[in-house]
């Protein structure tokens, strides 16, 4: 993935001198999304008669507002209606992901932050069972600022959540971290705890400014201290088929991350802001609206990407 900022430029310039010709009457490619990145048929998920060991996955891009609290509730809440085990740690100071579920931050005795930083609380001392069956929350708020600076002494320091999560690795299917808008030391612990790392990518013009520093990021963490590090998946959000933009960005990243980038493309619509409002997943909420139904097949993706084989 060297070079991708370069790329980015070029690319921009590109879209920029397209964007140009299109209002000239050139070809506009499909408008449906899935004409950019359907590859093979995605299989419904075989039912659980067991839970565990998790899969880990980080949402993690240093860009704001490009969907990884969104993906987080709603990725969480689709796994959890096709009957799997799912916590959601929210691992952003804002609290974002805990307001989203109906938690409001203020209220909160106990939150990520003191898991992190006393060694007498535990996850079962913080966890929350949300609305929606089989998805539980360790919730967070502004107290987690102060965690990235007093965790800088710690012995191991990167290392801090990934020991935490261990006694709860077996009853979960999947455990979902929505990182902070930063590539600081709680995107590194939420790096060195996943196996893998899910990037949303907002179908824009700027998406992948910045993508090479979030991938030389993983690569680090990846040598140095998670060796089994992957990247999950590339998942395109907010895509406005009305928009021309949208779908020469979607096409240009589906052409630089080839099948890591996810069939699901996520539509933008209202109903995601609505949904933080109500404080509920947007699958609860209206559970036919496109944006629900793009969650569930995205959970189909990440379920069958850990079927076992054969
Ligand atoms: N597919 C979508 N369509 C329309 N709006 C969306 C969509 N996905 C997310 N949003 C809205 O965009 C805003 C940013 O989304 P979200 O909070 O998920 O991004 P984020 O990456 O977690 O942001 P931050 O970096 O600040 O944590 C929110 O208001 C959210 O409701
Ligand atoms: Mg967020």
């Amino acid at each position: 993935m060297a070079g991708i900022d370069d790329r980015a430029e070029a690319w921009t310039t590109e879209l920029r001198a397209e964007q140009a010709s299109l209002t000239l009457g050139a070809d506009l490619g499909p408008a449906d999304p899935s004409a950019y990145t359907t590859r093979r048929p995605i299989p419904q998920p075989m039912p659980l008669d067991r839970h565990g060991p998790a899969r880990v996955i980080a949402m993690a891009n240093q860009k704001g507002g490009v969907g990884k609290t969104t993906t987080t509730i709603n990725l969480g809440a689709a796994l959890a209606e096709y009957g799997r085990k799912v916590l959601l740690l929210d691992f952003d100071p804002q609290g974002a992901l805990s307001v989203g579920l109906g938690v409001n931050p203020h209220n909160l005795d106990l939150s990520v932050y003191n898991l992190l930083m006393q060694d007498e609380v535990t996850i079962d001392d913080i966890l929350i069972k949300t609305n929606v069956a089989g998805l539980h929350l360790l919730p967070a708020n502004i107290d987690l600022s102060a965690a990235e600076i007093q965790l800088v002494t710690e012995v191991a320091r990167e290392m801090v959540l990934k020991r935490l999560l261990r006694p709860v690795m077996n009853e979960y299917d999947f455990i979902l971290i929505d990182c902070q808008p930063s590539l600081g030391l709680l995107a590194i612990n939420a790096l060195t705890a996943a196996h893998g790392v899910l990037v949303p990518l907002e179908c824009e013009f700027f998406s992948l400014r910045g993508v090479a520093l979030l991938l030389d990021t993983i690569d680090k963490v990846r040598e140095r201290l998670n060796f089994d590090l992957e990247l999950e998946g590339i998942l395109a959000t907010m895509y406005d088929s009305r928009t021309t933009h949208c779908r020469q960005v979607l096409q240009r990243v589906v052409e630089a991350f080839g099948d890591k980038v996810y069939q699901t493309v996520i539509t933008k619509t209202v109903k995601f802001p609505e949904s933080t409002v109500a404080g509920a997943p947007i699958t609860s909420l209206d559970p036919s609206s496109s944006g629900a139904r793009n969650y569930r097949q995205l959970a189909r993706e990440v379920i069958a990407a850990h079927a076992p084989k054969g």
